[in-house]
């Protein structure tokens, strides 16, 4: 992984897969450009790279020269193309192959072609090393396309963000993922999670996981993990963390154009804590924060009381078991909360007002990340 200015990028394709696609690139064009000296001509600054390796690789007499043209600004392609340095020489009658390292929109495109449209040439052909189908916007023909590659951001080979990167042999893609929000909610029974997850994911389009859902799912489906876990759990065993681990990363594979998750009930220990740092890492992803309800033991206890009245669960009934479940959450969850302290991750909520007012400290939290 690389940073360029703000931004992390990933290994994306490699020096060898762009040396083939040229040398493909370079063969399909000889073959049918026959025994006429071609014109290349590169769209500076970005195909320096391209031209200068495609041009080794072509196997009969050529030509190069460059036009200058400016389109981008950081990392959005924009309609106002520049012509910094136009064409220098004549090609009236000459077969002329434009070598592009990308093609995007296609507004670029659209410059090269209304330059040309005077220069009274045999013939005008398109070759670009990459291009990205998704993005493209023009119907101009494009001959010759080395690597078709999804509409996201990359550098490498040519390719710069704001002027980093284009010394780089190889391309890497720009990490969207680190725009997620994960967070790992926390908070005693009868702290109003479930309540404010629901809120926070309507909010901020996140999915909430809670490793109670995800066990039961897998169990009552039976696939091939819950059949793992319960064999664990029917021989009283508990379920390696692996396993737990794998299922959740289950759910995170279904749900990648999340804009984040909320993990519930996991990790509750250390050891979960760094299997989830892991398997986001793997991800191109990071725990943002762990942010856990406050409340009072005192008004705890009443509100599971009062819950255990009209809701008939057992364990809301019984004060010395609802003292006992709060007394185990802090036991359990204060390592949790020096584990994520230790890297500024922890952010204590106050849990006790009306749902819209925590809801309101939460979001604030959240919009701080
Ligand atoms: P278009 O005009 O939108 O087709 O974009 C063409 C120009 O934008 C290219 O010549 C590049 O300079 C730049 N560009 C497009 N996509 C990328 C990218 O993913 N990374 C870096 N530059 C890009
Ligand atoms: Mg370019």
């Amino acid at each position: 992984m690389i940073k360029l200015h703000d931004k992390y990028f990933k290994p994306f394709i490699s020096a060898e897969e762009i040396d083939q696609a040229l040398t493909r690139m370079a063969i399909e064009i000889a073959n049918e450009v026959g025994d006429e000296i071609p014109v290349f001509v590169g769209i500076l600054n970005g195909s320096f790279m391209v031209v200068s390796d495609f041009v080794k690789k072509y196997p009969k007499p050529c030509e190069v020269t460059f036009i200058k043209l400016a389109s981008y600004e950081g990392v959005k392609s924009t309609e106002d193309i520049q012509r910094l340095i136009g064409l220098t020489q004549d090609l009236t009658g000459r077969t002329v192959v434009i070598l592009e390292d990308i093609i995007d929109t296609g507004n670029t495109l659209a410059e090269v072609h209304r330059i040309f449209r005077n220069e009274n040439v045999k013939s005008l052909k398109i070759a670009t090393l990459f291009y990205k189908p998704a993005a493209y916007k023009k119907d101009f023909k494009l001959h010759y396309v080395g690597i078709e590659i999804p509409n996201k951001f990359i550098v490498g080979y040519g390719l710069d963000y704001d002027g980093l990167g284009r010394n780089l042999p190889e391309i890497y893609q720009i990490k969207q993922t680190e725009y997620m929000t994960n967070l790992v909610l926390f908070g005693p029974p009868g702290a109003g999670k479930g309540t404010q997850a629901e809120f926070l994911k309507e909010k901020y389009n996140l999915v909430h996981i809670s490793t109670g859902d995800v066990f039961r799912y897998n169990i009552k489906n039976e696939t091939a993990l819950g059949v793992l876990a319960k064999s664990y759990m029917d021989k009283g065993e508990l379920v390696p963390d692996q396993v737990t681990i794998d299922m959740l990363e289950a759910e995170v594979e279904k749900n990648t154009d999340a804009n984040g998750f909320i993990f519930d009930g996991f990790p509750r220990t250390n050891a979960q804590a760094e299997a989830l740092d892991k398997l986001m890492t793997s991800k191109d992803s990071q725990i943002n924060a762990m942010i856990a309800l406050e409340v009072d033991d005192e008004i705890l206890v009443e509100r599971l009381l009062g819950r255990g009245k009209t809701s008939g669960r057992a364990d809301d009934a019984d004060e010395s078991i609802i003292r006992n479940r709060i007394t185990e959450y802090y036991n359990k969850t204060a390592v949790l909360k020096d584990y994520y302290s230790a890297q500024n991750k922890y952010h204590g909520v106050d849990g006790v007002g009306s749902i819209e007012d925590i809801t309101v400290r939460l979001s604030s939290v959240i919009d701080s990340l």
